[in-house]
């Protein structure tokens, strides 16, 4: 079965989910320097990003989400969360303690994991917030010994993926009403 078969069919990825995975988790603070020692942020401040359980997340998370996918992009509020966050791991922007972005992580077996809901809010876009969060979910792939990472790109956001090294793959399809394309970047062990 192919990855785009057996990924969550969803909406970055919004919708019916196929795989559940549960995961111990505690949370592991990693300061922004750590992350990635060459790039740094546009304006002042800390930024921090956190890998939390769903248990630990949901309220911020929540928070970006609904904000971010419902009142701006227009996603159905139904299909916003579903039975895959549980077992997820999330993580967590803060910029200078307050929670403004996230993404989450999902164990898809066979050495593959798939990243969704990544958000950042409107108002702190363009200041590699983004990126960072996409870097700690990369390095957490790798400690995990996961080969391949996939995500269902919002076909206007796909250069955003790109820089980080994803590539599409597929035709563009449509899920809660936005054009995606399918994207992976393949670890090395
Ligand atoms: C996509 C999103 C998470 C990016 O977050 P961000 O914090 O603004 O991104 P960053 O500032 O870390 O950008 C990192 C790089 O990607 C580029 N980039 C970010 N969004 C981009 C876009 N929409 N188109 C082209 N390039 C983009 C930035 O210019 C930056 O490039 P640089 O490293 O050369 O300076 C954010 O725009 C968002 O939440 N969008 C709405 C929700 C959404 O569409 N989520 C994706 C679902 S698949």
């Amino acid at each position: 079965m192919g990855w785009a078969l057996k990924a969550a069919a969803t909406h970055c990825n919004h919708g019916m989910g196929y795989f559940l995975y549960g995961i111990e988790l505690s949370s592991t603070p990693l300061l922004f320097g750590k992350l990635d020692e060459d790039y740094h942020l546009e304006t002042p401040g800390t930024l921090e990003i956190l890998i939390k359980s769903w248990k630990e997340a949901k309220g911020s998370a929540f928070l970006v989400r609904h904000e971010v996918f419902v009142n701006e992009q227009g996603v159905p509020v139904e299909l916003e969360l579903d039975e895959l966050d549980a077992s997820a791991i999330h993580a967590l922007a803060y910029r200078n303690g307050e929670c403004v972005g996230t993404a989450r992580f999902i164990l898809l077996g066979d050495g593959q994991a798939q990243i969704g809901r990544m958000a950042v809010l409107a108002q702190f876009r363009g200041q590699g917030i983004g990126k960072q969060i996409l870097i700690k979910l990369m390095a957490l792939a790798k400690s995990k010994g996961i080969s391949s990472l996939i995500l269902h790109s919002q076909v206007a956001v796909m250069p955003f993926y790109e820089k980080l090294g994803f590539e599409a793959q597929g035709p563009n399809y449509e899920e809660a009403g936005i054009a995606h394309r399918n994207m992976i970047l393949m670890l090395p062990k």
